[in-house]
């Protein structure tokens, strides 16, 4: 499948060498993308919030060559990274028509997470929505007549052929991806901003990431999609994501926390049932993580506060609240839920505005 709105017209002249860096905030959905086609397309649409502390920044630096095929290499906190190159050769490998230039340059791509590598948080979403606004920066440099428009668009294309859920991570504070009938410009191919009313209730809404398991991840996020291939429950499961994201969009209009916390927690638990009930299957929660589930439901249901969770394919709990409700939900954290954690490790973020360039 080529798309071809994203296929550059020939560069007028390349440059020798140079760098180019960006940093890209993580994102974790709210319905979520779970069953994929193929060329990355998602199964169901999906909403997320952007984060705004958990990022990975990357420097990209570029040399021509005369020698044929790409030639790259990777550095996670200034360690060569060999396992990272089939992922980003596949990458280049998916992008190149898009990219053309990939081939006439070695690369050094140089990363850093503000968050623990393979902690459940996702580390794809940034770290390949990092890349991929490296290279359209790059390409930029090639053809400064790219629109901002254009670049964020072309970003979050290549993002989701690294990663889908990178796609999400070049803009902010709410970003949908996956055409869903009712709402305007989404795409299987691209995420776009959120269209709509959103209640001020969102306002620099808060979530505190819990590091139940800093582990890899059991399953990778690839096996998992695939496993929605034949899932008995999979049908049902694109169709309830649909629905979801209709309830989503009057809750987010009205700010109805209540029905916000419901549709959040039921989409969580839905993508763990689905791993639960695939075969090979899996549990890819932790007691640490029910424990820290039972508490939030107590503590919700003795102060009324809005509190909430929602989890990745992995054993972190995200905790989402408003901010008007930070300072008491911030304190029950920290001496109810922490203890829970690997290391008593946590992350205080909010919501965030999206990928920014960074200054060498
Ligand atoms: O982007 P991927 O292929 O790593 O998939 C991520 C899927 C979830 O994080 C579990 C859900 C989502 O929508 O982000």
């Amino acid at each position: 499948m080529i798309v071809p709105e994203f296929i550059p017209k020939p560069y007028k002249s390349l440059l020798d060498s140079g760098y180019v860096a960006y940093s890209s905030p993580s994102n974790i959905a709210l319905v979520k993308y779970w069953g994929k086609k193929e060329h990355q397309i998602p199964a169901n649409p999906s909403i997320s919030f952007t984060l705004n502390k958990c990022k990975t920044l990357t420097t990209l630096k570029f040399e021509k060559k005369t020698s044929k095929g790409f030639s790259f290499k990777v550095f996670l906190e200034g360690v060569l990274q060999k396992d990272f190159k089939p992922k980003i050769e596949q990458f280049f490998k998916r992008i190149e028509a898009y990219m053309p230039f990939l081939s006439l340059y070695h690369f050094t791509i140089e990363t850093s997470n503000t968050f623990p590598h393979s902690s459940g948080i996702a580390s794809s979403a940034s770290g390949m929505s990092a890349l991929a606004l490296c290279l359209v920066h790059l390409e930029q440099r090639l053809n400064p007549e790219i629109t901002k428009a254009f670049f964020n668009k072309k970003a979050s294309f290549l993002a989701r052929l690294g990663s889908g859920s990178a796609c999400r991570s070049i803009e902010g504070t709410l970003i949908v991806w996956g055409t869903h009938a009712n709402i305007a410009g989404s795409s299987d191919l691209v995420g776009i901003k959120y269209p709509y009313e959103v209640h001020t209730n969102f306002n620099k809404f808060c979530d505190t990431i819990l590091l139940v398991d800093k582990g890899g991840k059991q399953v990778s996020s690839t096996v998992g999609h695939d496993l929605m291939h034949g899932h008995p429950f999979a049908e049902e499961r694109f169709a309830q994501a649909n629905t979801n994201m209709d309830a989503l969009i009057e809750v987010l209009k009205t700010g109805d926390l209540a029905a916000f916390i419901s549709i959040v927690e039921r989409e969580a638990l839905t993508l763990h049932a689905m791993m639960m009930s695939s075969d090979p299957y899996f549990i890819l929660m932790k007691s640490n993580t029910l424990e820290i589930i039972n508490k939030i439901w107590a503590f919700r249901k003795k102060t009324g506060l809005n509190i909430c969770f929602t989890l990745d394919a992995g054993a972190n709990v995200h905790v989402l609240y408003p901010q008007n409700e930070a300072n008491e939900i911030r304190d029950f954290i920290k001496t109810s839920l922490v203890m829970h954690c690997q290391n008593e490790q946590f992350i205080e973020d909010t919501l965030g505005e999206g990928a920014q360039p960074i200054k060498i």
